[in-house]
């Protein structure tokens, strides 16, 4: 993805002939940039061969996670839906671990019939639930149970998961008492210790903290678990200074944790392997000149991209034609959404910009569409997958009349 000529390619198409075929808003993924993620995964823990399970919340397109499939991941799923999803893509159920705290009756009961490889289960309810299903259809069922290992994270509030103020998990006390429950029952048997502590780490440290945590729970707990699942939440940098998690120092705790079990890992990314291979390119409906701003109204808006409106998230803004002018104004991008959060980012010496002009905010892959919304009864854009010089319509845009 770079300049040619001033004109921005995602591969070898040009955001200029994709606005014009396609119209405005778009999700525009890079299939190579994809490939690379996966591969870069892979490299970094491959002296243990993970089983990759892409967390299908953070991208829900079925053709896209069709394209993760071959590319040799399972699933992680968080529902029904996307379990149907990850199915649809052809991914194995053998390769399938179902997360969350709610699961219910019949979300718990498909799983059990399409024999997926664990479900992960968070609360003595749910484990009892799991055991009275599995009973009524005859069945033994390979469970996990995930562990609360009250570990800061490092990352925003929102998006931490692991701290014992959190609901996911459970506390030392109940898995202790959970991995007899399930010694001694008929129907389920306990394969898999759970964790995942938050999204968006950028710092290795938790991570380490984590395994340590997880060593003193194993050795107290002296149960041999076939599958340690450590879940996701690998950072991704989301502006050319921003740090991202170092997977050396990583690996290197897993492989130390490794030493002393020889349990089978499972990792459950997302961001780290969707993240960065969207754009949203959008057109510039109207400039509205203030006097300490320019507001840059856009075609797209908070039911498109949540992130910045929910988290504060900064994403970088592009223009897809370089003109090199600069611009001695600040400017506001911000969508048409009736609410004071639907903005984007407030941006200095940005080049100038004028009506009609395109723009494309970057790293949009992860979150991005899975997020969206009709809030204002706006449709949801197309989404196209490149690669090379290939343009791929993996989603329609939504009709308006299906709104109404
Ligand atoms: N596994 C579990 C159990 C999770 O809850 C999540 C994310 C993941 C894996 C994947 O985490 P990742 O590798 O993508 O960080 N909407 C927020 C992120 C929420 C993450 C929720 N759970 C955002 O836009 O930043």
């Amino acid at each position: 993805m770079k300049y040619i000529n001033k004109n921005f390619l995602i591969e070898k198409v040009k955001v200029l002939n994709l606005a014009k075929r396609f119209n405005t808003p778009i999700y525009c993924y890079s299939y190579k940039q994809l490939k690379n993620n996966i591969r870069d995964f892979k490299k970094n823990f491959k002296s243990f061969s993970p089983l990759i399970c892409f967390a299908i919340k953070a991208n829900t397109n079925v053709n896209l996670i069709r394209e993760i499939r071959k590319l040799g991941l399972g699933a992680d799923v968080v529902s029904i839906g996307e379990m149907m999803k990850a199915l649809k893509a052809g991914i194995n159920p053998k390769k399938i671990v179902f997360s969350g705290v709610g699961k219910t009756y019949s979300e718990i009961s498909y799983a059990i019939d399409k024999k997926i490889l664990l479900i992960n289960a968070e609360s003595k309810s749910e484990i009892i639930e799991i055991e009275k299903i599995a009973k009524s259809k005859k069945k033994i069922i390979d469970i996990g149970i995930r562990l609360n290992p009250n570990t800061d994270a490092k990352t925003l509030s929102q998006i931490s998961t692991g701290k014992k103020e959190n609901k996911f998990g459970v506390n030392e006390k109940t898995f202790l008492e959970l991995i007899k429950y399930s010694k001694n029952s008929k129907n389920i048997k306990l394969k898999c210790l759970s964790v995942h502590i938050g999204s968006q780490i950028i710092d290795h440290k938790p991570y380490e903290k984590m395994l340590k945590v997880l060593d003193k729970f194993i050795k107290k707990a002296n149960y041999k678990f076939e599958f340690i699942d450590l879940g996701g939440g690998m950072g991704i940098s989301y502006n050319y200074n921003n740090k991202k998690l170092n997977y050396k120092k990583y690996n290197i705790a897993i492989k130390k944790f490794l030493k002393k079990y020889k349990s089978k890992i499972i990792f459950e990314p997302g961001r780290s392997i969707v993240g960065n291979i969207g754009f949203l390119i959008s057109k510039i409906i109207y400039i509205k000149e203030s006097d300490k701003k320019n507001f840059i109204i856009l075609d797209v808006a908070m039911n498109d991209l949540i992130r910045p409106a929910l988290y504060g998230a900064k994403h970088r803004i592009l223009p897809a034609q370089k003109i090199g002018k600069i611009s001695k104004k600040t400017y506001e991008f911000v969508g048409p959404i009736c609410e004071s959060t639907d903005r984007f980012a407030t941006v200095k010496k940005f080049q100038k910009l004028k009506e009609k002009d395109l723009i494309l905010i970057c790293d949009v892959g992860a979150y991005g569409m899975s997020l969206s919304s009709n809030y204002n009864s706006r449709p949801k854009p197309i989404e196209l997958l490149i690669k090379g010089s290939k343009i791929n319509i993996i989603k329609k845009r939504q009709k308006l009349i299906d709104l109404i």
